[in-house]
């Protein structure tokens, strides 16, 4: 599977549509959306919210937000950004990372693997040093992969993430570019 590109367009009724159909798919929110409470998991996202999201980014904001395409359907959402404040590395010239692939049969195939070697070409095309990314201790294959591409642990937040009647820590990794 070869994935390409383009910039979320908040401003789009279809993306932020799309958007709010993955974040509310009950099977997979959990693996990639931060819950706090329970009150916050049972958070239902419209449309709007992401259109309101995309409208306070400021113009100095470094994050990227890219709709996945494969064969030009929408397949998922991908995130860079340089230094933003939720890094717990304190180290100029690091990026942040996110990747989601809402549909699961599009999951297991190599998919993300050419989105996360794309977003490190990403980083480094941006003078990154080292990708710093976040994940739900429950999330085991999400875990696996990035371990797989060479991340490492090397913080634990604890007691961060609700999910399933309790909370979770929070596993940062961190790979070196
Ligand atoms: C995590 C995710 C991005 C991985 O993408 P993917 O296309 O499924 O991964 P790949 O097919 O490229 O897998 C590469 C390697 O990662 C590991 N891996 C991926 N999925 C795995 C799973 N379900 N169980 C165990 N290992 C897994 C394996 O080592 C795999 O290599 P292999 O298939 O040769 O054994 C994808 O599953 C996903 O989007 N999940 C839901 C959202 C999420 O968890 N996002 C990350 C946190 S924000």
């Amino acid at each position: 599977m070869n994935p390409t590109y383009r910039t979320i367009d908040y401003n789009s009724a279809d993306d932020c549509e799309l958007l709010a159909r993955w974040y509310n798919d009950r099977s997979s929110r959990h693996l990639h959306i931060l819950f706090t409470s329970a009150e916050n998991a049972a958070e239902i996202f419209t449309p709007e919210h992401f259109q309101r999201m995309g409208q306070g980014f400021s113009a100095e904001s470094t994050r990227h937000d890219l709709m996945v395409l494969v064969d030009g359907v929408p397949a998922g959402e991908a995130r860079i950004e340089m230094d933003p404040p939720k890094l717990l590395t304190k180290r100029p010239n690091t990026a942040w990372i996110y990747l989601m692939i809402a549909d699961p049969n599009f999951r297991r195939r190599g998919l993300g693997t050419r989105i996360i070697d794309d977003l490190e070409s990403l980083a480094v095309d941006a003078g990154a040093e080292r990708i710093e990314a976040g994940i739900f201790e429950y999330n085991a294959p999400s875990l696996s992969f990035f371990i797989r591409r060479g991340y490492t642990e090397f913080q634990r937040r604890l007691n961060r993430i609700w999910w399933n009647g309790r909370m979770w820590n929070e596993v940062r990794l961190l790979k070196t570019l």
